[in-house]
């Protein structure tokens, strides 16, 4: 406004992005670190997140490392890439790939995206037509239903079974599913569930999706990290039976979420979702959207070639030993339960029995104290659509367990809890050291050396 009123501006934010950001697990994260306390000077125990990369006991092969210092140093790759990657990089993807497939894929069925991240938001994209829904499992990834929910495509969720290793309610599917149904998700090897779905599920995940016409999205993006009895499996070996959506990244497998380096691959190789424009709408998402850094792009043929099996296989032991300690001590501890003992990712559910803890309300009330008193971050279960459930971490799962299972029938005394707590986390992080890295705790300092976590004790 001119002379001297108040100006009337004209532009402001849009709500839809803070709603559909409310319910990411960064969000939940934020509130729960609110409640760390500035004066402890103990550091905090991170076991909410999936970013392996911050601990010094996962580092990526140098390798990769290299692959990324020549292709920069190439020069060949300082330009914009084609939107949907450049053709190395999907050839080398595609061949990758098909080793675990029954058939070849081309690198016309690789897109390269920003991550898995992007990745899944292409093809929600893609799928929301007016009316359509899309089916999630719960518990599950909060990055779909925020996804879903910014582009207006209806989610509804089917249950994943805990008793029966976290595998997909088929059931539940079928009874949800209606003719505006175009897709469900499966998340393996699982987030939140750590859980690996075998060969016979996942073919009848295919047979079901395609008595329903529908094609199935399958997150891949902790492929290969399984430790238990089940190999993992890719959903596109079923690709014959319904058309699959593969999602990835060198995220997790190679420890390095940052370089931002994933894929979409159509498993399809009877040409449903080219028939039914789904590979127009992808390209048409790509073209009008940013793409992966041009010099990783260009790193990604060297990473896959060179990687040694040696490597991939200190990180999955690394996870194993890590699961089966934390399985182990949770079994020890009342007051929570793990149904299913983890099998792959990273990560474990365990249920709160809120009868056993005193003057806790619920699972973001049990995060919040966990925050305050012992700054361990914890993800409530109602983050991953699960009430009083807790998903963790498993890198340092020792403290938090040790914390439970001497901390809570403590839970009302937190003077006698921190005694616990500095006391017994001697010898038990002793395991700690060996397994993870380098812990410390007050003034006594437990170190994992190098690469080998061999083990220096020092109080
Ligand atoms: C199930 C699942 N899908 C996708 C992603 C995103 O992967 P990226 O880091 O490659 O974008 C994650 C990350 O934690 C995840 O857990």
């Amino acid at each position: 406004m001119e002379n001297g009123g108040p100006i009337r501006w004209r532009f402001g934010g849009n709500d839809e992005l803070t709603k559909a950001s409310a319910i990411t697990i960064r969000g939940v994260l934020n509130t729960l670190m609110e409640n760390l306390k500035p004066e402890d000077s103990r550091p905090v125990i991170p076991l909410g997140h999936g970013d392996p990369s911050a601990f010094p006991c996962f580092r990526t092969t140098p390798l990769a490392v290299d692959a990324v210092c020549d292709a920069v140093r190439s020069a060949k790759y300082n330009g914009y890439g084609s939107t949907v990657g450049i053709l190395p990089a999907r050839s080398a993807i595609a061949e990758y790939l098909s080793k675990d497939l029954p058939y070849k894929l081309s690198p016309d069925d690789v897109y390269l995206t920003i991550g898995c991240t992007q990745a899944l938001e292409v093809i929600l994209q893609v799928l929301a037509r007016p009316n359509a829904n899309i089916l999630l499992p719960r518990p599950g990834f909060p990055y779909y239903e925020s996804r879903a929910g910014f582009c207006h495509l209806e989610v509804r969720h089917f249950g994943l079974i805990p008793e029966r290793g976290w595998e997909v309610d088929l059931d539940a599917v079928e009874a949800l599913a209606d003719k505006n149904t175009a897709a469900m998700v499966v998340i393996n090897p699982g987030n939140p569930c750590g859980n690996v779905f075998s060969y016979e599920h996942l073919k009848k995940v295919a047979e079901t999706a395609r008595k329903l016409g529908i094609l199935v999205i399958s997150d891949e993006v902790y492929d290969h990290l399984t430790f238990g009895s089940k190999p993992f499996v890719p959903m596109g070996i079923f690709g014959s039976i319904a058309p699959i959506i593969t999602v990835g990244s060198i995220s997790k497998r190679w420890i390095v979420p940052g370089w931002r380096l994933g894929w979409l691959i159509t498993n399809d190789p009877n040409g449903i979702l080219k028939n039914q424009g789904i590979v127009d709408s992808i390209v048409g998402f790509l073209n009008i959207s940013s793409d992966p850094a041009t010099f990783v792009q260009g790193a990604i043929p060297q990473i896959l070639k060179n990687t040694t099996n040696e490597f991939f296989t200190k990180i999955v032991n690394t996870l194993k030993e890590a699961a089966d300690l934390c399985y182990d001590r949770i079994k020890d501890i009342h007051c929570i339960t793990c149904p299913s003992k983890p099998e792959g990712s990273m990560f474990v559910m365990v249920k709160l029995n809120l009868s056993l803890l005193e003057g806790i309300k619920d699972d973001v009330d049990f995060c919040c104290k966990l925050a305050e008193e012992e700054s361990v971050i914890v993800l409530p279960g109602v983050a991953v659509g699960l009430k009083n459930w807790l998903r963790t971490y498993k890198r340092h799962l020792i403290r938090s367990s040790l914390w439970l299972s001497i901390g809570m029938p403590l839970l009302d005394n937190s003077k006698l809890l921190g005694w616990a707590l500095e006391n017994a986390a001697l010898n038990v992080c002793y395991f700690a050291g060996q397994v993870f890295g380098t812990i410390e705790f007050g003034d006594s300092q437990i170190f994992g050396v190098g690469a080998d976590f061999s083990v220096d004790k020092h109080q």
